[in-house]
């Protein structure tokens, strides 16, 4: 079985894109990371953040065979958390380039929630596009719509469904 990373972008540590990825990891042996307990700061031209958590956050992630970003949707978009990890993904094309070659080969996968039935197509595009020029094959979304907080049992059957489909992919 493959080794299976989930980082969490959310503003809320309890909340539902939580709940659901704590429901992923319990059933495909993920270990969670939260970005809430990382300091890293924007994209810096300089690269003088570079010694913030961001690239130790990054080599524990690269010991992993695939890596679960777990986003809500906020404004149609992946949460400000995950957006700040993404741009400093531009670091791993720049100063870290060794990192940036150790992403290829690796896979990923979305999970998230939101108070729509479907997301809006941007939401998953972005992460499609990214791991497409990081050259990082993508094995689709998890989406939960959560008009109150997540409640498991309105979601069971397709979230096992999905996690079923994933781990069949990873095998
Ligand atoms: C700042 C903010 C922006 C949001 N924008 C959207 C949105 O654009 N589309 C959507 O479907 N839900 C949106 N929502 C609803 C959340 O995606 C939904 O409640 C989600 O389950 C929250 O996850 P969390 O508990 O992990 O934060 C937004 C919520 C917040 C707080």
């Amino acid at each position: 079985m493959k080794k299976i990373a989930i980082l969490i972008g959310a503003s809320n540590n309890k909340g539902n894109t939580r709940s659901l990825a704590q429901y992923v990891a319990d059933k495909t042996n993920a270990t969670i990371y939260n970005l809430n307990n990382y300091t890293i700061s924007p994209f810096d031209y300089q690269h003088k953040n570079i010694d913030d958590d961001f690239i130790p956050l990054v080599e524990s992630l690269l010991s992993y065979d695939h890596i679960i970003f777990a986003s809500p949707v906020y404004w149609y978009c992946m949460s400000a958390q995950m957006k700040v990890f993404f741009d400093r993904m531009s670091d791993l094309l720049h100063v870290k380039k060794e990192l940036g070659r150790e992403l290829r080969g690796k896979s990923s996968s979305v999970i998230s929630t939101g108070s729509t039935v479907n997301p809006e197509r941007s939401f998953e595009e972005v992460f499609i596009n990214s791991f497409d020029y990081l050259g990082v094959k993508y094995k689709g979304m998890i989406y939960c719509y959560c008009e109150h907080n997540f409640d498991l049992a309105d979601h069971e059957k397709i979230v096992n469904q999905k996690t079923n489909e994933l781990s069949i992919a990873l095998n």
